[in-house]
């Protein structure tokens, strides 16, 4: 595995909009390299439940149990999973929540593991406890669901063409690689479109193969369960598609629409109770010194909310 450090995204935002409180119980649903995590736990005198689909993380995992002690506690689970692990191990509401969507540096740098079109690698993309990986995906897929893979989640114009294609080389022989498949894109769209058209095709069955957006919208759905009275849900997302989904489910929880009667208010879907309030209306980003120092960071969005 190579050794790339996890820059946090966003940290000093990340602990103020998490309103950190001594005696606090925190979750970090996307524990990656800890940087989250370590800095919830020096800031005062709380407690960390980490999850991460990733058994890569262990070796940090165990870095941190001997620091901090009982403090942090991990599980190695999708973040769909935190409220039925919390219910099952008899932990209530906690104090936070932050979500730090996607990959980690870890993951995307190492070759072995299929994320980056710049090694050569068996195609995988898998984060962890994973059904599918890329190369079932891409081999055993039907035309038309590649293509609309690729149109939704990679929204590539050029979807279909490059299904076609893939579908016709992988008839001679299967596609195992990564570079066996950006030479199937390069062939098709030439050198100078492939650089664009590259990076959307691996987003999208990046996102797919780890049923991302799924895992997403269940977590936040659960958040209400999650979250305490006055808890925090600071999510840090980087892209569109993510942030569409985080944006519209503050929206529909935050959000006072005027009825027939102006004293009477409802959220958009009329008499639900609002179970969350605004802290900040727009989405916080990165400071240009952050991004100078991390282009990683360049693409974050932070968006937070209080439970009700
Ligand atoms: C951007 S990194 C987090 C970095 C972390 N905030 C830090 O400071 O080190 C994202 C991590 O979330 C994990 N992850 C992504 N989707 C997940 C999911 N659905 N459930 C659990 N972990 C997930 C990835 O495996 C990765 O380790």
């Amino acid at each position: 595995m190579q050794d790339t450090p996890h820059i946090p995204v966003m940290l000093d935002e990340v602990l103020s909009n998490l309103n950190i409180k001594d005696n606090g119980v925190y979750v970090d649903g996307t524990f990656g390299n800890g940087g989250y995590t370590s800095a919830i736990l020096d800031a005062k005198n709380t407690k960390v439940i980490a999850f991460d689909r990733d058994e890569t993380v262990l070796f940090k995992v165990n870095e941190l149990k001997s620091k901090y002690g009982e403090r942090f506690i991990f599980f190695q689970e999708k973040f769909s999973q935190i409220l039925p692990t919390l219910l099952k191990n008899g932990i209530g509401g906690v104090d936070g929540l932050v979500l730090d969507i996607g990959v980690s540096s870890m993951q995307i740098d190492t070759p072995e593991r299929g994320f980056s079109f710049r090694f050569d690698a068996p195609l995988s993309m898998a984060m962890g406890k994973n059904d599918l990986d890329a190369k079932e995906v891409i081999n055993n897929f039907s035309e038309s669901e590649l293509s609309d893979i690729f149109y939704k989640y990679g929204e590539e114009p050029r979807s279909r063409a490059i299904a076609k294609r893939i579908v016709s080389i992988r008839g001679q022989k299967p596609v195992l690689t990564t570079f066996e498949l950006v030479g199937i894109i390069k062939n098709l769209v030439g050198e100078w479109q492939a650089s664009k058209v590259i990076p959307r095709i691996f987003q999208a069955l990046r996102i797919y193969v780890n049923d991302e957006l799924g895992e997403l919208e269940n977590v936040l759905k659960d958040s209400e369960q999650i979250l305490k009275s006055g808890g925090r849900l600071v999510v840090v997302d980087f892209h569109s598609l993510e942030d569409r989904i985080v944006k519209n489910f503050i929206k529909s929880k935050t959000e006072v629409k005027q009825t027939l009667s102006r004293y009477i208010p409802t959220n958009i879907e009329n008499n639900k109770k609002l179970s969350f309030k605004s802290v900040n209306k727009n989405a916080i980003i990165p400071s240009r010194r952050e991004v100078e120092m991390n282009y990683r960071a360049h693409s974050a969005k932070l968006r937070v909310v209080e439970k009700a």
